[in-house]
């Protein structure tokens, strides 16, 4: 409740902070990777500790959303939402957002409408049962099946499955070569579901980080 009425006290500084980062990302003409400068003004106006992404990843995700041919998902939203939302500003690239969280949804949705980035799909997309895991309902009226980006940062790891309903779910949706963006590999409960993913569905999987906190899975 605390954390809820900071958030909501807020947010007018925060907004103008963040268009003003937002601002430096989407004027990029020449559709250069965000500069680690930018990213780090990013992080900075985002906070929100404990739940954001790491610099390098930001850094990884902008360099990937930059040269998305098709549509980007994203599961879980935050500073990563911002970022591609931002760099797919004038590209008209695809953008969707599942989230699961109707508080932190409703305070994203502020959030993207009050930064004009209205291109974002973003998806109140409840977690539901499937065979033995739970995911995001997927919503009827996507109908996206060109989706060669995924920046996966949830549901959280508390969810029976955690992250894995991605790959049984979605991807029939997935463009063959589609690169998956998975955050905290340095987790053992995210190692184990790549090695599942990797029993059924032909993937190259890279760790990236000093620690390996993220990786990304390339579909062959
Ligand atoms: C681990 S976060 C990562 C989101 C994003 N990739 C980022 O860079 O910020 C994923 C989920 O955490 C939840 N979340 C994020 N911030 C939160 C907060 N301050 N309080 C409660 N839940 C939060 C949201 O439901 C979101 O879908």
């Amino acid at each position: 409740m605390l954390l809820e009425w900071i958030r909501e006290k807020s947010f007018p500084v925060k907004a103008v902070w963040l268009e003003k980062v937002c601002h430096r990302l989407s004027d990029n003409p020449s559709c250069d990777v965000p500069s680690r400068f930018d990213i780090a003004l990013l992080a900075l106006a985002w906070g929100n500790i404990g739940y954001a992404a790491g610099l390098s990843y930001l850094r990884h995700v902008g360099k990937r959303a930059i040269h998305a041919k098709g549509t980007i998902l994203e599961c879980g939203s935050g500073a990563t939402t911002l970022l591609i939302a931002a760099l797919t500003l004038r590209s008209g690239t695809s953008f969707v957002v599942f989230e699961h969280n109707l508080t932190w949804y409703r305070y994203m949705r502020d959030l993207l409408d009050y930064l004009g980035f209205i291109h974002v799909t973003l998806v109140y997309a409840p977690l539901i049962d499937y065979a033995d895991y739970r995911w995001y309902r997927i919503p009827k009226t996507l109908t996206d099946d060109d989706i060669s980006l995924v920046v996966c940062d949830g549901p959280p790891g508390s969810n029976p499955g955690g992250r894995y309903g991605l790959l049984p779910t979605m991807q029939h949706r997935l463009t063959k070569d589609c690169v998956i963006l998975l955050d905290d590999t340095h987790r053992s409960a995210e190692q184990k579901i790549i090695d599942i993913w990797r029993q059924y569905r032909c993937m190259k999987a890279s760790r990236i980080g000093r620690f390996g906190t993220h990786s990304e899975l390339v579909l062959c």
